[in-house]
């Protein structure tokens, strides 16, 4: 995030000594991105942060593709995903490219007894169903339905849950998450054009500093594989640090909306960017008002990018036959458009309460096995006559 941020103790001056108060000195990491030419951290730990004990074991955690040259339009109804106890055993891949993976996930359990660390992505987590705390070697965030956690790379972190009943959309994306170029200034400041501003992003508040020495495993992925890591000091262990390279949250619900007299395009609706995807909030807002504005979006061709669209809440306008979970997949070389009957129906209609999350891929999305385990098959056909 372009947002300075600082938490805990530091020394005035980076690279100096800093000193416990029995004399020895803190260790210094630097936690930088893009080589050094992206955003970074110092933090100060009471450990130094490299004492790997045993690596146990190593697993392919990689999705399983099951069509990997897609022309289907598809529906998978989110919700039939299996709630699992392990965090990261519930994470199933349904769409996946070189640059990002798509998984739902249903946990039910904190973790308690690992830590994990995403080395390959950064995570995009959209709290769908469930609240609890992130808890991570930078601070923690409380977090709660409607929420975006953008987790960048490499972070140590543990999911923890306030009760079983959690959904989560979850994007890991190869490329940097940012927010749009577009809305920043030369500062990085947010400008007045902006759907949001800094006081809505929520930085980490709460540092958990822990001086033990033992065994602590953790769950470091790199290259589609889990490597079990044990290492001799808490991986939460930082007693202060500075910078711009640390986890945040967003809600959805402090998304403003842009309207217009005539039918918006998405963009108005970007709340991330890479290089690779965008992410949009669809949020409740007044339709358009010119007199004979058409509320229901036109017919369009993403003729390069695959089009994903995850349901949350709400009455969704151009759509005969979703539900709260549901994913829709429109894949780029041919156009999508609303359900027949759909645009009459948004005529006079003056505001929308729907609530979604979309994905927009520049390379093509292949699916997962997973995916099909949820799919509807024939929600493809589902814009001719006599269909809905
Ligand atoms: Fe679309």
């Amino acid at each position: 995030m372009p947002l300075y941020h600082k938490l805990g103790k530091i020394p005035p001056k980076r690279h100096t000594q800093f000193r416990k108060e029995d004399g020895s000195l803190y260790s210094e990491q630097l936690f930088g991105t893009i080589g050094f030419d992206g955003m970074y951290s110092n933090s100060y730990h009471e450990q130094r942060p490299t004492q790997v004990k045993e690596i146990k074991k190593q697993y392919s955690v990689a999705p399983k593709i099951a069509k990997k040259n897609n022309m289907q339009s598809y529906r998978f109804r989110g919700f039939q995903v299996a709630p699992e106890k392990d965090y990261l055993e519930s994470r199933k891949a349904v769409l996946t490219n070189s640059d990002c993976t798509i998984i739902l996930a249903a946990p039910q359990e904190s973790q308690d007894h690992y830590f994990y660390k995403n080395t390959d992505a950064d995570e995009l987590i959209f709290i769908h169903k469930g609240s609890g705390k992130l808890r991570t070697h930078l601070g923690n965030l409380d977090f709660k339905y409607g929420d975006y956690l953008v987790i960048p790379r490499g972070m140590i972190y543990k999911m923890q849950f306030d009760d079983a009943d959690n959904r989560l959309f979850i994007v890991e994306s190869r490329r940097p998450i940012y927010t749009p170029k577009r809305y920043r200034n030369w500062f990085g400041q947010l400008l007045e054009h902006s759907p949001f501003c800094e006081r809505d992003i929520r930085k980490p508040y709460e540092l958990e500093t822990n001086d033990e020495s033992g065994e602590f495993l953790m769950k470091v992925k790199k290259g589609d594989e889990i490597f079990d890591m044990v290492y001799a000091s808490h991986p939460f262990d930082v007693v202060g640090y500075d910078g711009y390279n640390y986890p945040y949250a967003f809600s959805i619900h402090d998304f403003e909306p842009i309207t217009g007299r005539i039918h918006q395009p998405p963009p108005v609706h970007q709340t991330f960017e890479t290089d690779a995807f965008v992410v949009c909030s669809f949020v409740p807002r007044l339709y358009d008002y010119h007199p004979k504005s058409i509320p229901a979006p036109y017919n369009h061709s993403n003729i390069d990018s695959d089009e994903v669209l995850y349901y949350v809440d709400g009455d969704f306008m151009s759509r005969n036959d979703v539900d709260a979970g549901h994913i829709s997949l429109h894949p780029a070389g041919i156009p999508h458009g609303p359900h027949p009957g759909s645009v009459e129906r948004s005529i006079g209609k003056v505001r929308t309460d729907e609530l979604a999350v979309m994905v927009d891929t520049f390379k093509p999305l292949m699916v997962t096995e997973e995916a099909l385990k949820i799919a509807d098959e024939t929600y493809y056909q589902s814009w001719l006559d006599g269909k809905h």
